[in-house]
């Protein structure tokens, strides 16, 4: 079987990692890996293909950054002549970014068939560009592997037959589990966005005595209310225990647009940093006593590390890290007091989901050779 395994954007590279390695000098599936090139630079793309070990991709569409039609166009454009030129016997997506509702477009109508990893996620919130994409993903799928049972639900109650849904675990935890030891070993040296300085473990802040924080959601960064609201409360929460932020670039662009850079330097405690590499980011998240994000795979990642995670979204599309989990979803104006409660030792414990256990490639491998 001839697999193109199609990633795109930052989240989809720790997912993609374990399965080229699952799938490397197979007997019966080529894969081949094409990137999109949603996301491009060394700090979002380059730098994870190196630590995660992942090939060098066959082919890069180069797409680049633009509005989501324009970015999705282009896409289902390039990625149409890779499948005239590959002739794949089945294309292999990951997660709900721009790239996966295209490829899955493309392919299937081509007669193609589609695998989607990471189906049946639902956040039931349209206003989510990612979750249009799942939406569109799923519908023309014809193969879907879960990663909880929440999605097998979800994909059963749109009429998805039992047989085309497999419940296999979670990639993601798989990348984290093969790297956690490594990761644990880098150096917690960060230089300052944007200054001379710079800041590390042991000095600046102690491991499991600082929040680690993540946003980049359009809903809660591209408004300028909504972000001046966010980086008060950063701040003041700063004042009682350091907080480290990697920031995304959506979110940097948007604090230099909003003229918040000020305010923020006004907070001593208040770390914003360059996006990190995996190693370094998941090394920061396993000592850190918190997270605060509205991302989705650090919800996964704390659940299965057990460190409280304070969710800032009016919903999940991966609520088992709520029941199951260590992850909780609150309103901006509850952040305060949830991370008070954490400091005060009172921060929410969860259990490991099924399957999120470092074996999913394995079983993902062995589905695709029963197609
Ligand atoms: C995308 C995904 C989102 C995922 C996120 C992780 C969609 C709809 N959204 O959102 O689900 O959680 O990636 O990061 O697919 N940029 C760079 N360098 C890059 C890539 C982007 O500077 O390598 C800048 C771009 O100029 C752009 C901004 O970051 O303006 C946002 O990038 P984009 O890919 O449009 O969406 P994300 O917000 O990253």
């Amino acid at each position: 079987m001839k697999l193109i395994i199609v990633a795109g954007a930052r989240p989809n590279f720790m997912k993609i990692a374990p399965l080229m390695h699952a799938l490397k000098g197979h007997k019966t599936i080529q894969a081949v890996l094409v990137h999109t090139g949603q996301h491009y630079d060394v700090k979002m793309s380059g730098q994870f293909f190196e630590e995660l070990n992942i090939p060098t991709p066959d082919i890069n569409l180069e797409v680049g950054s633009a509005s989501h039609a324009v970015q999705t166009a282009r896409i289902m454009e390039g990625f149409e002549k890779v499948c005239i030129d590959a002739k794949p016997d089945a294309v292999l997506v990951v997660g709900d970014v721009n790239s996966t509702a295209a490829c899955t477009l493309v392919a299937s109508k081509m007669g193609i068939k589609t695998i989607h990893y990471e189906a049946g996620l639902r956040s039931n919130d349209r206003t989510m560009p990612e979750e249009i994409n799942r939406l569109v993903t799923d519908a023309i799928s014809d193969v879907f592997i879960t990663t909880s049972v929440d999605a097998d639900e979800n994909l059963l109650k749109e009429n998805i037959s039992t047989e085309k849904i497999f419940m296999l675990g979670n990639l993601m935890i798989d990348s984290l589990v093969a790297n956690l030891a490594k990761a644990e070993s880098t150096e917690m040296k960060f230089k300052l966005l944007n200054k001379e300085k710079t800041i590390e473990f042991g000095t600046d802040f102690m491991p499991q005595q600082y929040g680690v924080m993540t946003f980049h959601r359009p809903g809660n960064v591209d408004d300028k209310e909504s972000l001046t609201k966010l980086v008060h409360l950063w701040g003041e929460i700063s004042e009682k225990v350091p907080l480290v932020f990697p920031v995304h670039p959506r979110t940097y662009k948007n604090i230099q647009l909003f003229g918040l850079q000020e305010l923020i330097d006004s907070y001593h405690q208040l770390y914003f940093i360059e996006p990190l590499g995996y190693m370094q980011f998941i090394h920061l998240v396993s000592r850190s006593m918190f997270a605060l994000t509205d991302s989705g795979g650090i919800q996964e990642e704390t659940t299965y590390l057990n460190i409280p995670c304070l969710t800032v979204r009016p919903n999940t599309e991966r609520p088992v890290t709520v029941w199951e989990g260590s992850n909780t979803l609150i309103k901006l104006d509850e952040i305060a007091a949830e991370v008070q409660r954490i400091l005060d030792g009172n921060g929410k414990t969860g259990t490991t989901p099924r399957y999120w256990d470092g074996d999913t490639a394995v079983r993902i491998v062995k589905v695709l050779e029963s197609l």
